[in-house]
Formats: structure tokens, sequence, C-alpha cells
């Protein structure tokens, strides 16, 4: 009863200043009445019960989880889902603990909830921003509604190594692109309104430098140099932090010797102090217990206090803050300041979603049932799964098929998939509910469409948490697959990828097609050389010898819900491809990592000698550059004006784009700049503007630019932002390679 009291006495008296969004002065007067332990409470979060994303810790039974739920030993939750459910769990903290603070609950929903959509790595590919907040809303209407306050997402880390499988959760190679996609997806979750009930607060992730493990290595070091961090790392966070993210997530690499978990440097001196961050900083799950294993503390008590020494507010599932954090701070080893600023950070958060004016406003049955897998939200999934798709070699207008009298076979393992093209991390969502290859087709009745597997994909149950054991020995449905494909006008071939083929914990030292793959195209392609391949994978594969001899390939990611409708509407010219690529394709994996906005060196080459950049056994050249993406459509770049706009640092570029075809289409104008010689040197490419221009046959645009200081700047190697006059190169095209250029001097 006393509890609820003092609850009633909370929500009453938070209503009125939280309308004024006054909550630093409620956040004060709440951390006065918290004892330390409940200080440390909110500083830890635990996993639920049933979705389990990582290593669990021994003592995580749940008796002793339910049992600081109830004591205001628990800040926030993870993988609970359900609006019933996350209702209880609720109800224990706030009507039994001494404070009735309530807990947020957290989950990982990465590219969409119930309705999925493409993976990140895809819908960046649409370089449509408006459809990415679009898909991130639609996640957050869902997710909301099963009671979860916060995602952890977007991942905003930056890679150039597609051996690492987490490429799949974020935007590509490219700090601009990935800046701009940062920002859209944290609007999308959030929303306008925090205090909405289907506001999902982001936490940006992982920080910092994640994404230059090692060799592609998930969780092995990264190591470099400051203009790569200030550059290319760390542009998409600040973006992000700008934008109004609510939460950040520290990372499990270390970073030049440092873990990030333990980095003062990253945490305490660029998050929260040089940028002003008042939000709260989540470790990885486990990655506080793991700087034992990095060699950086000597113990669990050791690590608790270098975490949050170093600025990582909350304590993912090491449960190393609940056991040391008190005893840290009474034996004055740990400064209490450091623990007030954390649950000021968290408090903060929940004060910001309106969870202490209603700590149950997620969780709501009815919204629950009319919301998943809403009708608009499938037909959001399936637009977005169109524009990701890209047309990356379409020989001779191979592409799009007629819809009639075509006599087609589908050949591949994943042809008649629903589970795989829904990717990986889609915790909410249910297998076998994709649209697949062969049902979206077979939505188009004119054609006769016979199917074969040709191989099974994997010689064991496929599982998202353990290894998949790929099928390399069992061939024997190639021989009916190629008896198929014999006298068809057209062989579609659905390879790449499985779904959980990449993400977490999933490197590939190989990046070709998986398994028995090549061994079956080839067999195909033997007998009918007209083959369309349908690419399904989360991140750039190396199919040099699909590009050499297949008239066309369609990369499609994984693109969720609605996959096989939006492949089929693409090949039969239903929707024209617009898509371009976020991550440079290699042809070999020993071009790894390969990237567009590399330096100039001292030796750029070629010469006739033997001494300069490159490989004596494959060209300096990606197989499908960064930006690359055809259209049914034909478009054409002319009459560049580049004009240094008055008195000033800034530049104006202008251009005509014309759609020389008879079919509409979406052209992503590209803008790149070169800095020619700087006090740090600068790459030979970098994206700095584009455009997603619609263009009905026949018709021309002018299209324009404005090029400031911010954009022609740069950070030098003490992390200072810096403008430095001189010659630029402008370059303006529809791929990072090509177009149309011109320099000017400031
Ligand atoms: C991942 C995070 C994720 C967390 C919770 C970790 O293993 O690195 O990105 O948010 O698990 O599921």
């Amino acid at each position: 009863m006393k509890n609820k009291i003092v609850l009633l006495l909370l929500i009453l008296t938070h209503t009125t200043t939280l309308s004024s969004q006054n909550y630093e002065v409620e956040i004060e007067t709440l951390l006065k009445k918290m004892t330390l332990e409940e200080k440390v409470g909110q500083m830890n979060q635990y996993t639920g019960f049933f979705d389990v994303t990582g290593p669990a810790p021994a003592d995580g039974d749940n008796k002793a989880k339910y049992d600081d739920i109830r004591n205001g030993r628990v800040g926030s939750m993870l993988n609970v889902r359900g609006a019933k459910q996350i209702r209880e769990m609720q109800k224990l903290a706030v009507e039994n603990s001494r404070l009735g603070i309530p807990i947020l609950f957290g989950m990982d929903v990465i590219h969409g909830h119930k309705t999925i959509f493409p993976i990140p790595l895809a819908e960046a590919a649409s370089w449509d921003l408006e459809a990415i907040e679009k898909a991130a809303r639609v996640a957050a209407i869902e997710a909301t509604a099963e009671g979860i306050h916060w995602t952890f997402a977007p991942m905003v880390d930056i890679s150039r190594d597609a051996r690492w499988g987490r490429v799949m959760e974020g935007a590509g190679e490219d700090p601009f692109l990935g800046s701009k996609i940062a920002v859209a997806r944290v609007k999308g979750f959030q929303g306008d309104d925090l205090t909405a009930s289907n506001t999902l607060a982001a936490c940006v992730k992982h920080f910092a430098a994640y994404g230059f493990a090692e060799s592609g290595k998930d969780y092995n070091t990264a190591d470099i140099g400051s203009s790569t961090l200030h550059n290319v790392v760390l542009p998409p966070f600040k973006a992000a932090a700008e934008a109004g993210a609510l939460t950040f997530m520290n990372s499990f690499n270390e970073l030049n010797g440092i873990p990030a978990t333990g980095d003062k440097y990253l945490q305490r001196d660029i998050l929260k102090g040089e940028w002003g961050y008042d939000g709260m900083v989540v470790s990885d799950w486990g990655s506080i217990t793991e700087m034992i294993a990095h060699g950086y503390a000597e113990d669990g008590k050791h690590a608790a206090f270098l975490a949050a020494d170093a600025g990582s507010d909350m304590d993912m599932e090491s449960h190393l803050y609940k056991l040391h954090l008190k005893e840290l701070v009474e034996a004055g080893e740990l400064d209490i300041a450091h623990i007030d600023d954390a649950v000021r950070r968290i408090l903060r958060v929940k004060f910001k979603l309106g969870l202490f004016e209603d700590p149950y406003k997620y969780s709501d049955e009815l919204r629950e049932k009319n919301l998943l897998l809403h009708p608009d939200h499938m037909n959001a999934a399936l637009d977005v799964a169109k524009k990701s798709i890209v047309l990356l070699k379409n020989e001779n207008n191979f592409l799009p098929l007629a819809k009639t009298g075509k006599k087609i076979a589908l050949i591949g393992p994943l042809g008649d998939d629903k589970t795989s093209p829904l990717g990986n991390w889609r915790l909410a969502s249910d297998d076998g509910t994709a649209s697949s290859v062969l049902e979206g087709l077979q939505s188009y009745a004119g054609n006769s469409i016979q199917f074969s597997k040709g191989i099974n994909f994997a010689s064991d149950p496929i599982h998202f948490v353990h290894e998949l054991k790929i099928n390399t020995e069992d061939r024997t449905g190639i021989t009916e697959a190629v008896e198929l494909a014999k006298g068809m006008d057209v062989v579609i071939m659905a390879l790449g990828e499985h779904g959980v083929q990449s993400g977490e914990g999933r490197s590939r030292a190989h990046l070709g097609l998986p398994g028995l793959q090549q061994e079956l195209l080839e067999a195909v392609y033997a007998v009918n050389k007209n083959i369309v391949l349908v690419l399904m994978n989360g991140r750039p594969l190396t199919i040099d010898w699909a590009d050499k001899n297949l008239p066309a390939i369609v990369e499609t990611w994984h693109l969720g819900s609605k996959s096989g409708n939006a492949i089929a509407q693409v090949i039969y010219g239903d929707y024209n491809p617009s898509g371009k690529l976020p991550m440079t394709f290699p042809k070999t994996i020993g071009q790894v990592p390969i990237y567009y906005n590399t330096k100039n060196t001292g030796r750029p080459g070629p010469i006739d000698l033997v001494f300069w950049s490159h490989y004596i056994d494959e060209t300096n050249a990606p197989l499908y550059p960064f930006g690359h993406g055809l259209s049914y459509s034909d478009f054409s770049y002319s009459e560049l004006n580049v004009a240094r706009l008055a008195m000033s640092n800034s530049i104006s570029v202008k251009l005509l784009l014309t759609n020389n075809s008879k079919v509409d289409g979406n052209e992503v104008v590209q803008l790149y700049i070169r800095d020619r010689v700087a006090s740090v040197t600068r790459p030979i490419k970098e994206l700095k503007g584009f455009e997603k221009v619609f263009l009905k046959a026949g018709e021309t645009k002018q299209i324009q630019f404005t090029l400031t200081e911010s954009e022609l700047g740069f950070y030098n190697n003490q992390g200072k932002f810096i403008f430095e006059k001189g010659d630029f190169d402008i370059m303006v095209g529809g791929s990072s390679v090509g177009g149309l250029a011109d320099t000017i001097k400031l």
C-alpha cells in the first residue's frame, strides 16, 4: 500500500513538471531519495527469460532476477516482449520496489519488428531517407505496441570489410551516407513526440570502431589512427547524437589497446564532453566482464570500476555493477559522482519517455492486436524492399522479363525459402513468414514457372544461435535442376547466403557463394545461359564468375516480409530498380578491405614498372563500386557548372540529368569531392551530397547542390574540424566511378 502511495505521489508530481519538460528537477529529487543500492540497481540490466542474444552469466537464474526487480535492483530488462508480459514485469517493479521506478524494456528491433523490413544494409541501398525513416517508424509502432520502450538500433558502424558479418546491420562503408541514414533511423524510431506511447528510444551503437575489427573477424581488435576515427568512424555517431538519440551502446572491441567499454576518451571526453551528450550509455552484452579476457581488467571488481569510471552507465548482462559498484563507492575507490551521473542519465531517458507518468502506457494489448502485421505496415515493407534492390548487371536489357508466354525455371536452395529472406536480427518475427521468390513469381500468372531447389542449403536444421552446417556433399538434386533448365526460355537462380549467415558472430573467410551453389550455377549454365541471378545476401560477395558469364544479376539482399513480391515486381518491370550499392563489391577476397574513399598513396600508378600500389595478380578495381546500380531507364549527365558563391567558401554545383529512355525512373545523383592538398591527406573521392530524383521518360531536370565548409572541411589529427583553402575536384554521377568532373579553387 505504502508503495502504491509513493507511486501515486510520484505520478502526480511528475505530470505537471513533465508538461514543461522540466524533468531535471524531478531527477534531482528522486536521486536524493535513492539509496546507493537503488542507484546501482538502475545501472543494472538483465536479459529476459526467453530470447537470449549472447552467452549467459552463470548466476543468471530467474528467481534472483525476480527478487532484484521487486527490490529496485533492476533499471532495465532486455528481450522481454508482449504487452501482457511486460505489464506484469513492470508491475513487479513499480508496485513492489520502494520508489516504484519503472523499468525500461529494451530489445533489438533492427529492421522491423513483426513486419520485417529489408536488412539495414539493404535499406541503405535505397538511398531513400524518407523510406528508411518510415521503416523505423513502423518498427517503432509495432514494437511499442508489444510493450517495448527501447531498441538497440541504429547500428551506425562504418565498415569496409565484407568479411565482417555485421555489415548487414549497418549502412555500409561511407560516413556521409551513414550519417544521413543514422539520423533518419533515429527520427523514425523516436518519432516527433518522445512522450507518445509509440516512441521507441534509439540506441546508437557500437561506440566505437567495432566495424574496423581486424580481418573482419567479429569481436576482434580495432587499431586505427586519429584521422580514420574522426573522419570515418565518429561522424554517424555525432549526427545521431545531434538528432536527439536517447541512448548509446559501447562496443566489444578494443580500440588502440583500450576496450571501448572502459574507454574514457571515447565516452567521457568525446561523447559526454565535447559533444555535450546528455543521454545514457549502455554496455554491450557482457562487455564489462569481457575486459578481463581483453587483459585490461584483473577481475570482475576491477572491470566494474573501469567501466563505470569510463562512463558506461548501464551494465548489460555482466552482473558486475550489481556485485561491485556499492562496495567500490563505499571503499572510496569509485567516485559517487560517476554513479549519480549515470543514474541521472538513465532516469532522464525514463522521464523523457513519460514512463513516470504511466509506466504501463506501452503495454496495450488492444494496440498489440491491431497493429502487429497491419496491412499498411506490410505495404511499407514492400515499398522499401523494392527500393532496396540493386540491379548489378543487365546485358542487352535482358531484364525486365516479358509477363506472358515464357517458360521459366526457378532454381536454387533459396528459391522457395520463406525464412531466409527475413535476414538476421528479427527477434519478434516468425519463421516462414516472408514471401518467397517462388511465390512472388507465381503471382504473375502469364508465364509458366517450374521450381527445383537443386541442392539443400544446409545439412542440419538451421538455428539462429548455432553455427550453420552448410551442405557441401549432397548433390543429388543437381541433375534434376539441370534437366529442368534445359529448354527453358529463362532460368532464374535464387542463390546467396542464408539469412542467418550474416549478422553477429558470422564472419566469413570466403566471400563466394557458400556450399555447392557455385557448382549448381555452373552446371545449369552449361545447359542454359539465359540466367538471371537473384542474389540474396547480407554483405558484398565475390561473384566474379557470375558477372563475367551471366546476362543479369539482381542484388536482393534479405528483403524481409515482402521479399518475393518485391523481387518479382523488379524482374517483370512493374518496379524500375533504383538502388545503389552502399558497399563496394570486391572481385576477390584478397582486395578486402576495399572501399571507394581510399587515399591516393605516393605511387598511385599505373606505370610500366612494377613499383606502384597494386596487385600483380588482380586489378585494383572492384567488381562493383560503391554507388553502383543500374536502372531500366537510361540516364545521362550534362552541363556541369561549378562556381564559387560570392565572398564565401561555398560552392554551387549545377548539372542536368536526362532520362533518355521510354521508362520513368529514379536516379540517385551522387556528388563527390576531392580536396587536392591538405595538411592531413584526403581521400581521392568523398561523397558529400546526393539526391534521389524521379524523371519521367524523356525528361530533363536541373539538379543543384551547395557545398559549404562543413562538407569541404575535415578533422585533423587532434580531432579538430578545420577547413583549408585550395583546389577541390567536384565530381557528379550515378556511381563513385565515372561521371562529370571539374576543379575549383577556393
Ligand atoms: C550485440 C548488440 C545487441 C546486444 C543485445 C550484443 O551481442 O552486440 O548489438 O544489442 O547483444 O542483444
